[in-house]
């Protein structure tokens, strides 16, 4: 156990009492520095760990940290390899340098705050400190470019099941991936997928999620006011449900993944959808169809029949849905 770890186990073990960097160090055989050196780190891990003069540290462990999160994984979930940093520009990108660099599949990166999240189409995502959950799952999938949406779908899907079973709301999924509760979104799901020119298989796959927990402290800027929300509308911060929603994401997500029963997973995202059999505009560059959404197909494609007869298919781009 490396000495970070042990400081941690003492001081979980005292949890709510102060304990002298000097006894710990005495206690692990470690100079007083290193102990210094490991609460450091654990405070960049998320952990809330108080110093008191002629005291010593305590730790609060309620925090938004990877070990709560660890510890609420289950299946083959267990094997992610969580990276957890305070402050990013956005875990999608630190993931895809690590990705590059060989991390492995199930490498997990998850942050408190994004300073540059990023959306789908260049967009921005709104990602604040001790709100949300912001979240990127490495992937290296045997199977080609074309299959992506699969992930995008498995994502959506575990992201409801979590936000259902974590806390009751009935979430729904706007195709093709967002994520809504009472008609505004709380979550959105971003993949970027890097594959092989040669052979058309994926090389990797980064999948993000953002997920609002709580309401932003000071509230969303003007122009999301209208369109998105979070699953609770205090300013609370709630790591209670961060970490089991992260978690209950993770363990989703990776059970569907490993199955890859493609037809099981478009049937449940089907039950989750906020869009069939509502009216909806097709946003394409220069115009918007007025149209019906009637069905989603195998592949996750959106069958919408406009007001003139067209069918369309739709594989990824724009809708709009009218809820009242
Ligand atoms: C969208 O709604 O357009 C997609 C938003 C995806 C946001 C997540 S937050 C974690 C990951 N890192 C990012 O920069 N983006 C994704």
């Amino acid at each position: 156990m490396k000495v970070k770890e042990q400081v941690l186990l003492i001081l979980r073990t005292n949890a709510g009492e102060y304990i002298s960097g000097e006894e710990m160090a005495n206690r692990l055989f470690v100079s007083r520095n290193a102990v210094w050196k490991a609460i450091q780190n654990l405070r960049k891990d998320g952990f809330e760990i108080n110093a008191v003069t002629n005291k010593g540290y305590c730790i609060n462990d309620s925090g938004f940290t990877k070990y709560r999160i660890n510890a609420l994984l289950g299946g083959s979930a267990q094997n992610c390899k969580i990276k957890y940093l305070d402050t990013v520009g956005s875990t999608n990108t630190i993931l895809r340098e690590l990705a590059e660099q060989g991390a492995e599949e199930k490498t997990v990166c998850i942050a408190n705050h994004q300073t540059d999240g990023r959306g789908r189409h260049g967009r921005k995502f709104y990602s604040p400190p001790d709100s949300g959950i912001y979240m990127s799952i490495l992937l290296r999938p045997d199977f080609g470019a074309e299959n992506a949406a699969f992930l995008t779908a498995a994502a959506a899907v575990a992201a409801v099941r979590a936000i259902r079973k974590s806390t009751g709301q009935p979430a729904q999924i706007k195709w093709v991936n967002d994520i809504l509760c009472d008609g505004k979104k709380i979550c959105g799901i971003l993949t970027e997928a890097v594959s092989d020119f040669e052979s058309g298989t994926l090389q990797y796959a980064v999948v993000g999620l953002g997920i609002n927990v709580t309401r932003p402290k000071g509230g969303f800027p003007s122009e999301l006011e209208d369109i998105a929300s979070s699953l609770y509308s205090d300013e609370a911060v709630l790591n209670d449900v961060r970490c089991a929603v992260a978690a209950e994401v993770l363990n989703s997500f990776f059970e569907i993944y490993d199955k890859c029963d493609k037809k099981k997973l478009i049937k449940e995202y089907k039950s989750y959808s906020a869009v069939i059999g509502k009216r909806i505009k097709i946003i394409s560059a220069d115009k918007e169809i007025p149209a019906t959404a009637v069905d989603i197909d195998g592949n996750a494609r959106l069958i919408a029949r406009a007001d003139n007869g067209k069918q369309y298919t739709l594989s990824s781009g724009e809708i709009s849905v009218k809820f009242r």
